[in-house]
């Protein structure tokens, strides 16, 4: 029998008959205004900042939010089974961590907690290039448990093979290369606050302990650690780069490739026709393109496009469980969850990672029943009310 997530609800429950509460909200869209209490400024600008006057994260959860879901009655629902297979991966649910750099700014174990609270759960975790902890440390803290690897493309090509080479000597079975960061973008809250990690040699972890990268360095990260900084600077991403280049990334890894940040039904036929195998329908978040479309206003068009050649992700936006049953019905596989977990890393640590996927795929299972499915891959267009606004 397949496990029922939503028996999380009676857990907490039963708990309560002693006495004992959630440490954590239930409602995942709280999660946000509590870190923004507890953490330091910078970090937490940081993590919930976003690009320009924040409209295009505003309308990342409007997209989602504007679309009612309709349910069905009478379907029995009694058993249910919220595994899918994703990219030849068999998954327990249709949800895997976002790669988010940078972890250690929200708590001292970083990426490590994170992707233990990932394997505990069985959910993918998808290890950032710009993480705080190296490939190799954070592969030990999971055990066998699912890895991905998300690329930021170098323009130094030797680092790239050397970062690819890693993950894949560690186990990480799926690559994520992000297309949408070529340059960072304008961010306010950081900009106001003169707040960027990687200047201070956080998130730099990986090319720190590479030996591309550190070949390009005169003397030893220790000995000068600015030099060291200012050559990640400079490799780090390649505004340069089109179409024809993926036939390199092709060459380096047999594994699956996804494109993340795809928002044009165009871009991801081109992604096809370069022999990709899935694209990640993302607009990070809402931190690069002030003014982009909303991921989930993308998300149908792109379907439409290639969901027969290509496995079709999604994030940006996702909180509840009712986003991921929508992001589905728009015709993902699959969704990828960012800031909710790393607010519940910032919070309570691996615990707190945990609470969070929980309560998600808790409120996923209910929501799937409640609305009369019995498994993830029958949610279709018609389980929403009609929206002229997919339409082409
Ligand atoms: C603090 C932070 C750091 C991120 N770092 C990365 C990264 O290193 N690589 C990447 O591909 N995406 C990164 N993202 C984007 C996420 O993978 C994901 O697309 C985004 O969080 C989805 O939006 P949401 O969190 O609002 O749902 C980051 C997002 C945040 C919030």
């Amino acid at each position: 029998m397949a496990k029922h997530w939503a028996d999380f609800q009676y857990e907490i429950y039963l708990n309560g008959m002693t006495g004992a509460v959630p440490r954590l909200p239930t409602d995942l869209t709280r999660l946000e205004e509590l870190t923004e209490q507890r953490l330091g400024p910078g970090p937490v600008g940081y993590v919930a900042g976003s690009a320009g006057n924040g409209s295009t994260a505003r309308a990342n959860r409007a997209a989602l939010e504007r679309r009612r879901i309709v349910p069905r009655m009478l379907r029995d629902v009694h058993e249910r089974d919220l595994s899918v297979e994703v990219l030849g991966r068999s998954l327990p649910a249709p949800l895997a961590l976002a790669p988010v750099g940078v972890l250690s700014i929200m708590h001292p174990e970083a990426e490590s907690a994170a992707a233990r609270g990932a394997a505990a759960q069985g959910v993918p975790f998808i290890l950032s290039s710009a993480s705080s902890t190296p490939i190799e440390q954070v592969a030990e803290a999971m055990g066998d448990a699912e890895r991905w690897f998300q690329l930021y493309w170098s323009k130094d090509r030797e680092v790239t093979r050397s970062l690819l080479g890693r993950a894949r000597a560690s186990g990480y079975s799926v690559l994520v290369v992000t297309l949408d960061t070529p340059l960072l973008a304008w961010r306010p809250r950081d900009l106001d606050q003169a707040y960027l990690p990687f200047l201070h040699g956080v998130g730099t972890a990986n090319y720190f302990t590479d030996p591309a990268f550190l070949a390009g360095l005169a003397k030893p990260v220790h000995e000068d650690p600015n030099a060291a900084v200012m050559h990640f600077v400079s490799l780090f991403a390649d505004p340069g780069k089109t179409w024809p280049d993926l036939a390199f990334l092709r060459e380096q890894w047999a594994g699956p490739i996804v494109l993340k940040g795809v928002l044009h039904p165009d871009d991801a036929r081109l992604a096809a026709d370069a022999g990709m195998d899935g694209v990640v329908v993302s607009n990070h978040g809402g931190r690069q393109v002030a003014g982009s479309v909303a991921a989930a206003d993308a998300l149908p068009r792109v379907a439409r496009a290639v969901g027969d050649r290509l496995t079709v992700l999604f994030d940006s936006g996702v909180r509840t469980g009712d986003d991921v049953f929508k992001a589905l019905a728009l015709g993902a596989r699959a969704v990828l969850l960012g800031r909710p977990y790393v607010y519940g890393l910032g919070l309570d640590g691996q615990p707190g990672v945990e609470h969070v996927i929980r309560c998600l795929l808790a409120e996923f299972d209910l929501t799937l029943a409640l609305s009369g499915h019995t498994a993830p891959t029958t949610i279709a267009p018609t389980d929403l009310a009609e929206d002229n606004t997919d339409q082409p």
